[in-house]
């Protein structure tokens, strides 16, 4: 069956009715069309286009249709239909009878689809948010397990200053909470329902568009029936906040790859999420994170597949359109899945406490300490940075760390020096002093952890 033919002498070349097809992937947006076909037949009731026992049958059968397809979409499947609109009007004439016949008048496929994908995109927007959710419970549990774990902080990827594993830990609740901040906003975009836009220009029966907007879970509705066909703005911002989301876990899974070769040992990966090698028997492999790393590509590659399928459509509607959809559907699935799976790597991570202090002691990571130190005792920073410099430049050359350089030695670079130098430049005493807000001082990470379970 087709929503058109009549004005066609030919029947359609099968090829180009496969190429066409859509049904394959939009058979999910099954039940947010049911809500929007039910919406449109009390609209239709309003109008007096049918009366009160026609809709109540339309409206019987959509809600049996669609128990019928909850987890089971092999029914639609098995359809030849074009689409997930053509395969539930059939359905309804199937079941019904002529009475479902009268249910499309005034209303488009045009804005059928973006109606529905709205509706599909604020469910999945929650689910995601939910899932981040969960991510941030055990970036906190970790969080507090390892609350006394010292490790290097890196710039460049060279070690750079003392921090807590926790605040680490943190960094990535702050990350994943920008990407549930984007995700609310987006859920603000997304409450413009376009039904009553029709093809392009409108709708020629008296309509009460809020009421229909209400119907199926809008809050407002779009202004322009032009737009409101052809916008897939939110499709976008989705794909974006993904890309960034998926760009965060890419980032964590780099570090906790790091982290966990043979080289730095920060953490082990439990052997219920690590693979072996089937040559080399002593490997086991953090596929887990490599995977999530590379599954970023496909994601960026869909949003900027879409940025480009748009960017050259002319006003309204068109078909290439159809292209956002496969995309946005496999992104946000991607994304799910990444999350989901970084949750389970927290609560399967166990951070080896002595390699990293051993790393943090057998470093220069105490050189601004060391800076500091002359500061505090009356030295400008800048002669300050330089006399660090040369120390560090003669304990490389002894092969000495900072605090293995006598005292007699240090005042040969200056006369500043005395011995409470080597508390000063203390692992201890460095994290101690980093106590300004957001800094990596016990009691800053407390503080922030405290405050993240009341964020959440
Ligand atoms: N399958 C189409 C899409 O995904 C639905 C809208 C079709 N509209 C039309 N006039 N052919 O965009």
């Amino acid at each position: 069956m087709f929503l058109w033919g009549g004005r066609f002498n030919k029947s359609s070349n099968n090829d180009f009715l496969n190429f066409n097809k859509s049904l394959y992937f939009d058979h999910v947006l099954v039940e947010q069309d049911i809500i929007s076909l039910i919406a449109w037949s009390k609209f239709l009731l309003y109008t007096k286009i049918i009366n009160k026992f026609e809709q109540k049958s339309i409206e019987n059968c959509l809600n049996k249709i669609k128990n019928d397809v909850k987890d089971n979409f092999d029914i639609i499947l098995k359809s030849d239909c074009e689409d997930i609109h053509t395969w539930l009007e059939k359905e309804l004439i199937s079941r019904i009878g002529k009475i479902a016949k009268k249910l499309r008048t005034g209303k488009s496929r045009n804005e059928q689809i973006t109606t529905s994908l709205k509706m599909w995109c604020k469910i999945s927007v929650k689910e995601l948010i939910l899932c981040l959710k969960k991510v941030q419970l055990n970036i906190l549990y970790l969080s507090e397990k390892y609350i006394d774990v010292v490790m290097p902080g890196y710039t460049h990827l060279q070690i750079a200053q003392p921090i807590l594993f926790s605040h680490w830990c943190l960094s990535y609740y702050e990350m994943i909470n920008r990407d549930k901040i984007r995700l609310n906003n987006l859920l603000k975009t997304l409450n413009f329902c376009p039904l009553g836009s029709g093809a392009i220009s409108g709708v020629s029966y008296k309509i009460d568009r809020y009421k229909i907007a209400k119907d199926t879970f809008f809050s407002n509705i779009t202004k322009n029936s032009i737009d409101s066909v052809s916008d897939r703005d939110y499709v976008v911002e989705f794909l974006s906040c993904i890309s960034i989301g998926m760009m965060h876990l890419s980032r964590l899974c780099e570090d906790l790859i790091f982290f966990n070769t043979s080289e730095a040992n920060f953490i082990e990966l439990s052997d219920r999420i690590s693979s072996g090698s089937s040559l080399m028997p002593q490997k086991k492999n953090p596929d887990v994170l490599e995977l999530i790393r590379g599954k970023c590509g496909r994601v960026y590659g869909s949003l900027i597949s879409v940025l480009v399928m748009l960017k050259g459509i002319p006003m309204s509607y068109n078909k290439d359109m159809q292209e956002d959809k496969e995309h946005l559907f496999d992104s946000v699935n991607t994304w799910k899945n990444c999350i989901n799976m970084i949750a389970l790597v927290f609560k399967n991570v166990s951070v080896n406490s002595n390699s990293c202090l051993k790393s943090l002691e057998n470093s220069y990571s105490n050189a601004t300490d060391l800076l500091d130190y002359l500061v505090k005792k009356g030295l400008n920073f800048r002669n300050s940075h330089e006399i660090v410099g040369n120390i560090i430049l003669y304990a490389i050359k002894k092969r000495k760390y900072l605090n293995q350089i006598s005292i007699s030695a240090l005042k040969s670079f200056s006369n500043f020096f005395e011995k409470d130098v080597y508390e000063y430049i203390s692992i201890n005493k460095i994290l101690d002093r980093k106590d300004s807000i957001g800094g990596t001082s016990k009691n800053q990470v407390l503080n922030s952890i405290k405050l993240a379970k009341k964020r959440i």
